[in-house]
């Protein structure tokens, strides 16, 4: 069985990641410092897979703890990358604390992958890296434009890393830029945990529907697009838990391939900001109380993702739908209210 190590694996991509991972005969151990996540997400992960997954609360940041996680495990074939921050208003506010945790923690682990021989390392990027894109669908040959924000600027200069670090060192390694990501794992065991306020559409608008927050405010609906609000391509959080553990398949199952890749992960369909409000309110069942607001500095007017050089390369499948984001995410929601966050 192949151990994998997750970076940020108590994170919300990162936990349904290993869920996939464990369902595939994964080994997984995980290094989470939980500055962005809540140890209770272990929990969750046991509760669906049965597994105790070894996670290792250290800062990436910090070379010498890291090092320990490779020392106690001298076969760890491959690396899934998820640990950074994340939230794109923050990061304007705060450029510094993104170039240094972003870039820091990303260099530690190149650094520890040469002299620990590890071979795979899949990438946790961004549809953020093509900026606003001027093309739609978005291809993985779409020109990258300047990014709209330093932690988009992050995930450029990671891929930019990785690039040239593999020129001197024999890494396969795969770069998957993510779109919107949303929903939750059917069992509502694990989901999103917006650190404060969600600036998300999706736990915005699942916070707004169990009253944690009072009115949904949707940005902009004098867009040119087919009802004035923006496109997004949302993908459910597990369908790009299952594309990472294909990536690390594909990269197993041909060792001598040229996996030096990036692929988009989207669902391949662009939906405005009403639909998802409208979907949300049809599969729960309820209102949502909603009003139009000011466009957000910022956005991108229409961004989704042509999927299939990932859907083709890494025999990935996609098994769930719009309407299993907002039924799922809108579940989670509803159990968080039980939950005692630590
Ligand atoms: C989606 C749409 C908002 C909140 C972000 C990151 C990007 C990537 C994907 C990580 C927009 C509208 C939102 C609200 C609204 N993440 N909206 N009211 O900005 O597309 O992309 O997630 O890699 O880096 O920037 O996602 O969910 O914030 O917004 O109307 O309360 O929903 O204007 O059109 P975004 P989002």
């Amino acid at each position: 069985m192949s151990k994998v190590l997750v970076t940020g694996g108590c994170g919300y991509i990162g936990s349904h990641t290993i869920v996939d991972l464990i369902n595939n005969g994964f080994e997984v151990i995980s290094i989470d410092n939980f500055s962005r996540s809540n140890p209770l997400i272990l929990d969750g992960i046991k509760a669906i897979t049965g597994k105790v997954v070894s996670n290792y609360n250290i800062d990436l940041c910090d070379l010498e703890a890291t090092k320990k996680v490779f020392e106690d495990h001298t076969d760890i074939e491959g690396i899934i990358h998820f640990a950074a921050y994340k939230m794109v208003g923050e990061s304007v506010e705060k450029p510094l604390l993104y170039y240094h945790n972003n870039l820091v923690s990303l260099t530690n682990l190149l650094q520890l992958i040469e002299e620990f021989r590890v071979q795979n390392l899949v990438f946790s990027s961004s549809c953020s890296v093509y900026g606003n894109a001027t093309e739609l669908p978005v291809t993985e040959n779409t020109l990258t434009q300047k990014a709209e924000s330093p932690y988009a600027h992050t995930k450029q200069m990671g891929e930019a890393i990785i690039e040239n670090f593999a020129k001197c060192y024999p890494l396969k390694y795969m770069l998957l830029r993510y779109f919107n990501p949303a929903g939750a794992h059917e069992s509502a065991q694990i989901g999103e945990l917006p650190i404060d306020r969600p600036q998300n559409l999706v736990p915005y608008i699942t916070k707004t529907a169990t009253g944690e927050l009072e009115q949904l405010s949707i940005f902009g609906n004098d867009y040119p697009t087919k009802d004035g609000t923006c496109i997004r391509d949302y993908i459910h959080v597990m369908d790009i838990g299952g594309a990472h553990t294909a990536a690390l398949k594909r990269m197993q199952q041909d060792p001598d391939g040229d996996w030096a890749n990036i692929y988009n992960l989207g669902a391949g369909v662009g939906r405005s900001v009403l639909e998802a409000v409208q979907t949300f309110e049809q599969v729960n069942n309820l209102q949502l109380n909603w009003t139009y607001a000011d466009r957000r500095p910022g956005d991108v007017i229409a961004v989704y993702a042509d999927n299939q050089k990932a859907v083709n390369d890494l025999n990935w499948q996609l098994n769930y739908s719009f309407e299993d984001i907002m039924k799922s995410a809108y579940q989670w929601e509803l159990t968080l209210a039980d939950k005692v966050l630590v």
